[in-house]
């Protein structure tokens, strides 16, 4: 048996090099492969996940439950509501009591803060499931997905169309780290933030007014909700702001014509995208949900085995 490998959290896109995302990409095909043979792979036997969600969830929670029972482990699942959590427990002390239970923590929550402070004082890998400054475990997911259909996304151009947000920050990192170039077209007032985006030089973006600029190119048009989980008290403000920024089939013309479409789920037909676009022929937005499971699958066996052979 291996020894367990150095502490590692992930909470951010950041946090991985390329060099290591390269092995996790090829891992989590391998991973996928087996699944769909019906292969048991089982390195996380007797193995505990705690996951603690604050917001909603319907694909991260599937699909870190059914990829933990699939890797031989099994998981606690905590709320907000039904957990001290809500009653005010300090993170801090809910980290340590959590974190000497289980093996691994997943974290939805609102502020990143909060997860960084429950990684500073948790004895295992602590992984971000969404806060409101990124979704890492997604754009993972996202670019095994675009490798899968097109190859290696170095040198490739990712349209961002609509909220400077969580899944807007991500992409910006991961263009730092992978060497790729994000458009972004965001309404004035819901611009990206390099500071919380936590990107060193905006070498790897360039801001577009003008949707369609930003997808003249393209080899991804990705977008997503217009009011994220925590901002609902924007939703009207919001819907005005954004009525141009709706992923439409004009959009996807001035896109390469084999520019694939992706969207993190849930969408809104008829807001961020047109229905045309997200059920038509170059979106993958279902591959993209399902390999949410196979990614994150990769990752908690690196985060808790290191690199596997076989
Ligand atoms: N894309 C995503 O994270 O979906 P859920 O909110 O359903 O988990
Ligand atoms: N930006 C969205 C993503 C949902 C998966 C949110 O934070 O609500």
């Amino acid at each position: 048996m291996t020894s367990a490998p150095a502490l590692r959290h992930y909470l951010q896109f950041s946090d991985f090099s390329a060099e290591e995302y390269a092995y996790v990409f090829e891992r989590a095909a391998l991973i996928k492969k087996k699944f769909k043979a019906y292969e048991k792979h089982q390195p996380l036997t007797d193995r505990t996940m705690a996951m603690i969600f604050e917001k909603a969830s319907t694909r991260t929670r599937v699909s870190f439950e059914a990829g933990m029972y699939q890797l031989g482990g099994s998981v606690v699942h905590l709320t907000t509501g039904d957990s001290q959590l809500g009653r005010a427990e300090p993170i801090e002390d809910s980290a340590k009591v959590i974190s000497r239970m289980v093996d691994l923590v997943m974290i939805r929550t609102f502020e990143q803060t909060k997860i960084e402070t429950f990684a500073a004082h948790s004895r295992v890998p602590v992984i971000n499931g969404l806060t409101n400054e990124f979704h890492p475990c997604q754009i993972l997911a996202d670019i095994f997905t675009y490798i899968e259909h097109r190859g290696s996304i170095k040198g490739k151009t990712v349209a961002w169309v609509g909220d400077g947000n969580n899944m807007a920050n991500t992409w910006l990192q991961a263009s730092e780290i992978l060497g790729f170039k994000v458009h972004v077209s965001t309404p004035s007032g819901y611009e990206v933030d390099q500071s919380i985006a936590g990107i060193r030089s905006a070498d790897s973006y360039q801001v577009f007014k003008d949707p369609m600029e930003a997808c003249r190119g393209a080899d991804l048009v990705t977008t997503d909700v217009w009011t994220s989980m925590g901002y609902e008290a924007e939703n009207e403000a919001r819907r005005t702001a954004f009525a141009d920024w709706c992923v439409d089939e004009e959009m996807m013309r001035a896109a390469q014509p084999d520019a694939l479409f992706m969207h993190c789920l849930p969408a809104h037909r008829g807001e961020e995208v047109q229905a045309e676009v997200i059920d038509g022929p170059q979106s993958v937005v279902w591959d993209e949900a399902e390999n949410r499971m196979h990614a994150q699958k990769a990752l908690m066996e690196f985060l808790l085995l290191g690199r596997q052979a076989g």
